[in-house]
């Protein structure tokens, strides 16, 4: 056990020395003891093994027929997983559970009002057997694009597998995203069938969700041939129906008993489409597979999130993002465990709320992000230190680098201070954690996600393809397909193809667009983008979108968003001469980007400045303006044309 970490490590070009040095954490023997992965063997299996160590991820679903081959990789980079088997996704979340917990809550959902519901696996089986012969009579086929556009309430992980059920990818879209982003993706999905609500609560307000949906109906280029509308808010906000708008209720009252049999689909059948920004600014559709997928989300929920059915498990991640379709629903829903579905904020009605939700439920397994716990951190530890949180014994984090600093917080805080925790690397195209320690297997180095999963081989490179020197950043790229990947990109194979694929010498590379570092042990350091993508709240922005939309605005010459490492989008905007910048501006900034891509885009700040830094070759430097937005020390500034700007923004950022 000492030696862990050994194997991990030569994925990432290293093949001596342990995990070590100052900064490795053990984690605890109690832990490591009853941890579902605590042998090393794992990695030597899959080095073994090749890809047909994948098998043991398979293994962990039922199959309604098996599969021929473990991983067709005939015509790279176009792989397929399990070729030949066929299986249900609904059937194993839900159904393949009943005989031996068919009581157990499968969900507790907590509202925003303070509102509960419970589920068990029974009561889930029945209500996606309902929604299921529901969407089948409203004309729903096997492979027809259902667009769900649902705040986090049991319907929307309900219709998901109703989907699933009933062989419909499902075409999740983030509820705070804008009318406008909801019509590209019901666009680009093909997607001619809508699941939506009235509204839901954002604090105290009724939020009207039906009337954005509406208004993406009125622009994209088709029709939808049914919409379904969940009440969620009752009387509290009024919709009529149109005629072919139903009721989500009254479709599953009048279904209420009915059984729909699972649709067996192909492994290699979609079962998803999720958008995500990519390189350039229209949203790219990746497309996940039935099996690949849901055998590497099962594989990594137990071996990484070490979760058993006898968890109650709470990933906090929002349902319309990857981490909420692979850990928030179909991981937890596939391994029997009890999961926590929470529609609110974590401030309301107090700052305490989420460790009042994992004291109440007893939580024991705690997923969330980064930007999450620099905001418990800010509120501070009293917070989390006058609930009991003895329940937790394991913690994870997933979105971007988390600090030493606040990996000790949150291990002090809220993991009783010796609570591992995992650092998971992956991407919405990776399917699944890619990157990890495996908390029974290898000791924790805060702020460093650590070695590739076993089966991952993931290379941190220089512009050559070499692998760098521990320390010296690269390009991580992985070099060998692995089970959750994406099956291919909604505009087609070629896309798929330059997006993310270069062809090496040995073979076919995947991009990951993440610039890194690798340490002695093989760990590796995530440093961010290396596109013109950005990573805060949650959510991938690409840039040149935002920053066209603020262009747009009267009086803007030009524009460079940012992120800052307190997970803040940042503005910086030069208007035309004898436009003075002012609130108004903000205001129209502001109200331009919630249109066009949702609330979550409102810029933290704008920053006002007469030119931005640009390279004698014209390229703004961005680099420099994250440095600036983030208080960090920037090199040189030499290759500038305009360097006495840097003052001027500097003073700029300082004054507010
Ligand atoms: C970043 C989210 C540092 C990374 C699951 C990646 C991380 C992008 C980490 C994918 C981590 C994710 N440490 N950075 N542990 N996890 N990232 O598609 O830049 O929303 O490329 O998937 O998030 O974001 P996405």
């Amino acid at each position: 056990m000492d030696d862990a970490g050994v194997d991990g490590r030569r994925s990432v070009g290293r093949d001596d020395g342990i995990a070590s040095g100052d900064d490795a954490v053990d984690p605890p023997a109690a832990f490591r003891d009853r941890a579902v992965a605590n042998d090393v063997g794992v990695y030597e299996a899959f080095e073994t093994e090749g890809p047909d160590a994948w098998r043991r991820a398979a293994d962990l679903l039922d199959w309604v027929s098996d599969y021929d081959r473990v991983l067709d990789d005939g015509d790279p980079p176009f792989y397929e997983w399990f070729t030949g088997g066929t299986l249900n996704a609904a059937a194993n979340c839900v159904d393949r559970h009943l005989d031996e917990r068919r009581n157990q809550l499968a969900i507790r959902w907590f509202g925003k009002r303070g509102e509960r519901r419970s589920y068990t696996y029974l009561d889930l089986h029945r209500e996606v057997n309902a929604l299921a012969a529901g969407l089948r009579d409203l004309g729903v086929e096997e492979d027809d694009v259902v667009t769900l556009y649902l705040p986090m309430v049991p319907e929307l992980p309900i219709a998901m597998l109703a989907c699933a059920r009933i062989g419909a990818p499902h075409n999740v879209v983030f509820a705070g995203l804008s009318a406008e982003a909801l019509a590209t993706r019901i666009d680009a999905a093909d997607s001619e069938y809508l699941i939506t609500c009235d509204g839901y609560y954002r604090r105290e307000d009724a939020f009207n969700q039906k009337s954005k949906a509406d208004n993406a109906r009125l622009r994209i280029d088709g029709d939808l041939d049914a919409t379904v509308v969940v009440d969620r808010l009752g009387d509290a906000l009024d919709v009529t129906l149109g005629g072919d708008e139903h009721g989500y209720e009254a479709i599953v009252d009048a279904h209420d008993g009915a059984t729909v049999e699972p649709v067996a689909r192909n492994a290699t059948d979609l079962l998803f489409v999720m958008y995500t920004s990519g390189t350039t600014g229209r949203p790219k559709g990746v497309e996940h597979a039935t099996g690949g997928y849901l055998a590497h989300v099962a594989w990594t929920t137990r071996n990484v999130l070490d979760v058993r059915p006898d968890d109650t498990y709470w990933c906090a991640a929002d349902i319309g993002w990857i981490t909420g379709h692979s850990y928030g629903v179909y991981g937890p829903l596939a391994t029997g465990t009890t999961t926590v579905l929470y529609e609110g904020s974590p401030d309301y009605p107090d700052r305490d709320r989420v460790w009042d939700l994992i004291e109440r439920n007893a939580v024991s397994i705690f997923y969330t992000s980064p930007t999450a716990i620099r905001s418990f951190m800010k509120w501070g530890a009293e917070y989390p230190d006058s609930h009991d949180l003895s329940s937790l014994r394991l913690l994870g984090t997933v979105g971007e680098s988390i600090t030493p600093k606040a990996w000790r917080w949150y291990r002090e805080h809220v993991g009783g201070g010796d609570a591992p925790i995992v650092d998971t690397w992956w991407q919405t195209e990776t399917g699944a954690i890619a990157l990890a320690t495996l908390p029974g297997v290898s000791p924790m180095k805060p702020g460093k996600v650590g070695p590739p999963l076993p089966g991952i081989d993931a290379r941190v490179v220089d512009e050559d393809g070499e692998p760098v020197d521990p320390g010296e950043p690269g390009f991580l790229t992985i070099a060998s397909p692995w089970p959750g990947m994406l099956r291919g990109l909604r505009e087609g194979d070629e896309r798929y193809r330059r997006e993310y694929w270069l062809e090496a010498e040995d073979g076919w590379r995947y991009r990951t667009g993440d610039g890194a570092t690798v340490d002695e042990d093989g760990y590796v350091t995530i440093l961010g983008r290396v596109d013109d993508v950005i990573n805060v709240r949650a959510h991938r922005f690409n840039t040149g979108k935002l920053e066209s939309v603020i262009v747009g605005a009267d009086g803007v010459t030009e524009a460079a968003v940012v992120g800052d490492d307190g997970g803040k989008i940042v503005a910086y905007v030069t208007t035309r001469s004898g436009i003075e910048p002012d609130a108004a501006l903000r205001e129209t900034i502001g109200e331009r980007l919630a249109a066009s891509v949702g609330d979550v885009a409102r810029p933290d700040r704008i920053v006002f400045t007469p030119e931005l830094p640009k390279t004698r070759s014209g390229k703004i430097m961005r680099r420099l303006l994250e440095d600036i937005a983030r208080g960090d020390e920037f090199g040189d500034i030499s290759a500038l044309r305009n360097p006495e700007v840097v003052g001027e923004i500097e003073s700029a950022v300082r004054n507010g």
